[in-house]
């Protein structure tokens, strides 16, 4: 069976207090209500070590929103795996279109960091999509199939049980503009069935693949009843609680 999610990628947003007024306000807003989905944070790296113990025993999961491939060593400001996991961490978000557009994180550092991200016991939320300039030219398909190729098709089977991955057009990344739920239903169902073709019917159904790019409460129960949409991961609105919490319940 697999599981929906909503995920709040906080991306470079909120100081130690602000985080922890956040998570406190988001334990409130979500007392009482059982969610149809899998609830996770992901705040930035100095404020994990707090997030996690503060979310213990509650739904909320929390989330790092980059990792470096390398196991330790000189790599001054980075952060490991190991670094993570010794804070509670158990899931990594990898491959985010900031990451690749002001980092030149490319395919074959995100197939790095993957393959140490899962060596390590850790999911991963791999993120791709293309640009507005490749979808006006009708080559968003292609764009997709080539950054899940060169970064997951070696993996074995069993490995795609720590795999969530989330199509997120960068067109549609913080600019207000969505994907209409047919555009995100239609790359859904074929990043899906990219994965039956190369793996399996089973691993393809039960792949969580979630939907980013201006997610909002009025937009976000019509995008989320698409078959092949399991959920979101969630930029702007993920900051304001009572949004968040509007997203969740559409889940
Ligand atoms: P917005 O929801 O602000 O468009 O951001 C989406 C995103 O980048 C989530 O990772």
């Amino acid at each position: 069976m697999r599981q929906n999610l909503v995920a709040g990628n906080w991306k470079m947003n909120n100081n130690a207090e602000q985080t922890a007024d956040l998570i406190g306000d988001l334990k409130s807003s979500m007392e009482g209500f059982e969610p149809n989905c899998r609830v996770m944070i992901a705040p930035t790296f100095v404020n994990l070590a707090a997030a996690a113990p503060n979310t213990e025993g509650t739904i909320v999961e929390v989330a790092a929103q980059n990792m470096h491939q390398a196991e330790k060593g000189a790599y001054t400001g980075e952060i490991s795996v190991d670094m993570l996991k010794s804070v509670g961490i158990q899931t990594v978000i990898l491959g985010h279109s900031e990451r690749r557009t002001y980092f030149k994180e490319d395919d074959a550092l995100l197939k790095a960091k993957v393959t140490t991200a899962l060596a390590n016991g850790m999911e991963v939320i791999f993120c791709f999509g293309e640009l507005l300039a490749e979808r006006k030219a009708g080559n968003h398909f292609t764009v997709v199939e080539s950054q899940l190729k060169n970064v997951l098709f070696d993996l074995f089977s069993d490995q795609w049980k720590q795999i969530v991955l989330a199509y997120e057009p960068v067109w549609a990344i913080g600019t207000g503009e969505t994907a209409s739920p047919e555009q995100a239903q239609e790359m859904h169902s074929f990043i899906r069935g990219l994965v039956n073709t190369k793996y399996s019917e089973t691993v393809a159904n039960e792949l969580t693949i979630l939907y980013g790019g201006s997610v909002k409460p009025d937009n976000a129960k019509e995008i989320f009843s698409k078959e092949d949409v399991d959920g979101g991961l969630i930029g702007g609105a993920s900051l304001k609680v009572a949004d968040f919490t509007a997203i969740i319940q559409a889940c």
